[in-house]
């Protein structure tokens, strides 16, 4: 089963990459770029140009609200972003097919586990849908990013059920650190949520702007960014906690990752403050901080799983 364990981190991985498109599709202002969902401009394949243009194009410029104008540019990053969501989809079919091939080695659980990530990964899909219908809607966009992360904690379920199997007599897991794991799960989900409450402020704040004048977005968002910027301090101390404290051989190179994605968020965040809110930022504080808490929820279960099995 070591290709489907691969296969099953490819994914994985795939979900990150889509939400990585998705971060750029907002930070390049590109959500409208194709104002109709599924099909861009009412073709499956979008204009290149304005002369590519249908007749009745005015009729899709003006669900736009950011400028009515074709930008070529705006078209296709969003169009990338559609196709790699569409790719998932497929990818995560072919798992379920396979999943269901071999359900006698692999069980039920992992049949659920696979129906679940396709019904999440099209039930995102919708919601990338009701994004584009209701004009980039602040909240929608909110709840599409949350299913996203969900989207990502399957495959590591599935993969650690998979490594259960594979290991006769289970970790020496002691189930002493499942309390500071979940500690920082529970953390980071706050975190998670002061952050989408800051986006959705300067979402509004910059449309207002016009998207210009970046330097003075962050000047104008409420004292939740103050708490988000502050509460990270409260992450990194528990983070550094788990690193000294925690030295199974198992988890040390895992938490030195963890450690070294919220010390990046952290400079991310300072850069995004000090450095006049640069537009490529944007994207990677959201897709570290996405990776960090699936890697971190990817642990918890692990342990939770293992602790059954072990007793310290
Ligand atoms: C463990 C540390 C951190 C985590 C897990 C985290 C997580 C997040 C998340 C999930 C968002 C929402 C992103 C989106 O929806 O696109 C966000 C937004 C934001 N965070 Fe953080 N953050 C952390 C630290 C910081 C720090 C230290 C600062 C500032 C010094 C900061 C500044 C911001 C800003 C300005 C936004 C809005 C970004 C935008 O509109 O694109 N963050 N954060």
């Amino acid at each position: 089963m070591v290709g489907y364990r691969k296969y099953t981190i490819f994914i994985f991985c795939f979900v990150f990459l889509v939400v990585l498109a998705g971060g750029i599709v907002r930070t390049t202002q590109s959500g409208m770029g194709c104002p109709d969902w599924p099909k861009c401009f009412g073709s499956w394949i979008p204009p290149l140009s304005a002369s590519d243009l249908p007749a009745d194009f005015e009729k899709y410029l003006r669900k736009q609200d950011i400028d009515h104008t074709f930008n070529a540019f705006h078209t296709w990053i969003e169009y990338i972003n559609r196709l790699l969501g569409a790719l998932l989809g497929l990818f995560v079919l072919i798992h379920l097919v396979w999943t269901f091939m071999k359900r006698k080695t692999l069980g039920n659980t992992l049949v659920i586990h696979s129906i679940a990530m396709l019904i999440v990964v099209l039930y995102t899909a919708w919601l990338g849908k009701v994004v584009v219908d209701e004009n980039l809607a602040v909240v929608k966009i909110s709840l599409h990013m949350i299913t996203a992360l969900i989207l990502a904690f399957i495959p590591l379920m599935i993969v650690n059920q998979l490594d259960k199997r594979a290991s006769v007599g289970g970790l020496a897991i002691s189930k002493e650190i499942f309390l500071p794991y979940l500690g920082l799960f529970v953390l980071l989900i706050v975190q998670l949520l002061l952050g989408i409450g800051v986006r959705q402020e300067i979402d509004v704040i910059s449309k207002a702007a016009g998207y210009l004048n970046r330097e003075t977005w962050l000047q104008s968002v409420g004292a939740r960014f103050i708490v988000h910027r502050s509460f990270s301090w409260l992450i990194l101390l528990l983070t550094v906690f788990i690193l000294i404290k925690h030295k199974n051989p198992y988890f040390r190179s895992i938490n030195k990752v963890i450690f070294g994605l919220v010390c990046t968020l952290m400079i991310f965040g300072i850069m995004l403050n000090y450095l006049d809110f640069p537009a490529i930022v944007q994207p990677l504080h959201l897709l570290f901080s996405l990776i960090l808490i699936a890697l971190v929820f990817g642990v918890l279960h692990k342990v939770f799983l293992t602790s059954i099995r072990v007793k310290s």
